[in-house]
């Protein structure tokens, strides 16, 4: 199985689903840690109630984004991780965290990228008035919400929408895509694993 690490500032509902995936034998993986970095972030307490571990790291207790992701490289690392799984992960990060996980760093985010890139996606994407809008899962580069694309899924936007309806509809395809990318992620690293020691 994957030993994935899951980041999460928020509600964790994405947290939820790549757990229930994994229970659901969907995925082949296991949590080794969840890791939040807000104290109020209800990603924990459904963690706690699924036996996984947590870490609170709270990054106003470090001095910069480095030093803040040093430790949670740090952590990480303790856990065993070998796949870090951005889940509603509301902080940049920083090369610190990206070198120590190359390519093996997977993001959420609730917009077709690379339109409406940054916070508050989901309110971009009603003020410019497109009628299609949705999800991505990436690969995480330094450039923020950039990377190679490893899924996306589209969700209209209807003419009622708040930006609390089109998030909930968003989020059915995010709770359904993410655990898909990150086996797919998994299988196309071990090809190209495989192929290149082949060769060599
Ligand atoms: C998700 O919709 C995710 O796409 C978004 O935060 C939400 C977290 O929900 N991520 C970003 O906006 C990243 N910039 P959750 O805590 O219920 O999984």
């Amino acid at each position: 199985p994957l030993k994935l690490g899951i980041m999460a500032s928020g509600s964790g509902s994405n947290f939820e689903a790549v757990a229930q995936a994994i229970d659901d034998k969907q995925l082949n993986a296991q949590i080794q840690v969840l890791i939040y970095n807000n104290p109020a972030a209800k990603a924990a307490s459904r963690a706690a109630k699924r036996g996984i571990e947590t870490v609170l790291l709270n990054h106003r207790e470090y001095k910069n984004r480095e030093v803040f992701d040093q430790k949670i490289v740090q952590t990480l690392r303790e856990y065993d991780v070998e796949w870090l799984i951005l889940a509603g992960w509301m902080r940049v990060v920083t090369s610190v965290l990206i070198d120590a996980f190359p390519d093996r760093i997977i993001n959420i985010h609730p917009s077709l990228l690379p339109s409406f890139k940054g916070i508050h996606a989901v309110e971009q994407a009603l003020k410019a008035g497109v009628k299609i809008t949705g999800c991505t899962v990436h690969l995480v580069r330094l450039e923020v919400d950039s990377g190679p694309i490893l899924m996306q899924a589209a969700v209209p936007i209807l003419p009622d929408d708040t930006a609390e309806t089109l998030h909930a509809r968003i989020q059915v395809q995010e709770h359904r895509i993410l655990p898909q990318a990150i086996a797919l992620a998994a299988q196309a690293n071990l090809i190209t694993h495989v192929s290149v020691s082949g060769i060599g």
